[in-house]
């Protein structure tokens, strides 16, 4: 292989990513259209089950709208991981088309396989589909009252440590080389959505969080980017951390409260998330928004727990992680009203002390008795 070739190649595909960004389009107003189009994509092992439930919710939520023909629900079957393993892609081709015919979508868990495991290695279909879509900001509430906490993070979602993690290279068999990258105007745009979030949403500070003291040229860029972008905002704090302190920050009782707003780049979000989602009740709990300006995809923030299906337990998996996930998608597409209803039914329904305790094996409720107690607390 010639090196300098591959290197050269990165460093022209993301010269020209960053040109189609410099390009992109103004975000989709829904208001605007005919017809939204909602796509569900059911995923791998206990997805179809969850996002069953949270399907089931919503096109209750918006049968009138749906009667009305202003919105569409489509369901995309294929994204599993035996098609895609079997056509080698991370999502294939005629999936992808039908994806793309929606306006926004709601996801559940799809298998990443993993180097040595049973399926071929194919790229993840989150990240395959992050990048596809453009689906440049994954925000992610995690709000636990009683703790005091309300945080929303943006994680940076197309670059970093992601964006050719599928292109690394083994130069020889002792060196194995990945490539981080981080621009201009991906940074600026997560820092900006990050930043009027916060302006409309009245938060007070946002926290910058990279390790800009070790890796100077990348992460250095995205405090800097991030730095320019808060200039704009005076009224609102702005403070930057480095990732391992921030990981133990949010286990300080005191000082986590005072935490609002984080944006962070894709690998540390993507950690840091976890940790903050485990504070809030399990990674379980979760929902999350991939957005772009023309596609939106909404998911949970876990995996697709094989485990539980091959031990008979996927109709006991906690579908409220999808089920918030509507709720976001909802807010997103303007029904503001029917998301505050429905955040407000899980939050109530998931109560630990609730009528329905998700445990995740048959002493529990299942996913779909959640589901109707949500849809009754949604109908008053
Ligand atoms: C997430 C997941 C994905 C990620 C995996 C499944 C590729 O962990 O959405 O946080 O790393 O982004
Ligand atoms: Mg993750």
């Amino acid at each position: 292989m010639n090196y300098t070739h591959a290197f050269e190649q990165i460093i022209e595909q993301q010269l020209a990513r960053i040109e189609k960004i410099k390009k992109s389009s103004e975000p989709v107003d829904y208001g605007k259209l005919e017809k939204i189009v909602i796509g569900i994509i059911g995923g791998d092992g206990i997805g179809p089950v969850i996002t069953e439930q949270a399907g089931r919710v919503l096109k209750e939520i918006l049968s009138e709208e749906v009667s009305a023909g202003k919105v569409e629900f489509r369901r995309i079957d294929g994204c599993t991981i035996e098609n895609r393993a079997a056509s080698g892609k991370a999502i294939p081709d005629d999936v992808l088309e039908e994806i793309k015919k929606c306006n926004v979508l709601l996801k559940g868990p799809t298998t990443t396989p993993r180097k040595g495991d049973k399926w071929a290695n194919v790229e993840s279909a989150n990240v395959a589909m992050r990048k596809e879509l453009d689906l440049f900001a994954n925000v992610r509430p995690v709000k636990v009252p009683e703790l005091g906490i309300d945080w929303t993070f943006f994680r940076e979602n197309t670059e970093c440590l992601y964006a050719m993690g599928s292109q690394g290279i083994n130069v020889t068999d002792d060196l194995a080389v990945d490539f981080r990258i981080i621009t201009t105007p991906g940074t600026e745009r997560i820092a900006r959505l990050a930043y009027e979030y916060a302006k409309k949403n009245g938060k007070k500070r946002v926290t910058i969080v990279t390790k800009a003291n070790v890796v100077k040229a990348t992460d250095g860029k995205f405090l800097d980017i991030c730095k320019a972008v808060a200039a704009e905002y005076p009224e609102i704090e702005t403070d930057d951390w480095y990732i391992d302190i921030m990981t133990a920050k949010l286990l300080d009782e005191k000082r986590r409260k005072q935490f609002e707003v984080m944006i962070l780049p894709n690998l540390y979000g993507d950690i840091l998330t976890d940790e903050a989602a485990e504070l809030q009740g399990g990674v379980g709990t979760a929902g999350s928004a991939n957005l772009g300006t023309r596609y939106a995809m909404f998911e949970a923030i876990h995996g697709s727990a094989p485990r539980m299906v091959e031990e008979g337990r996927a109709a006991y998996a906690d579908p409220s992680s999808v089920i918030r996930a509507g709720a976001m998608l909802l807010s997103h597409i303007g029904y503001q009203s029917y998301a505050d209803k429905l955040f407000d039914a899980i939050e109530q329904c998931t109560m630990k002390d609730g009528k329905h305790v998700i445990t995740g094996r048959p002493d529990g409720a299942t996913g779909a008795e959640l589901a109707d107690s949500i849809l009754e607390k949604v109908r008053g």
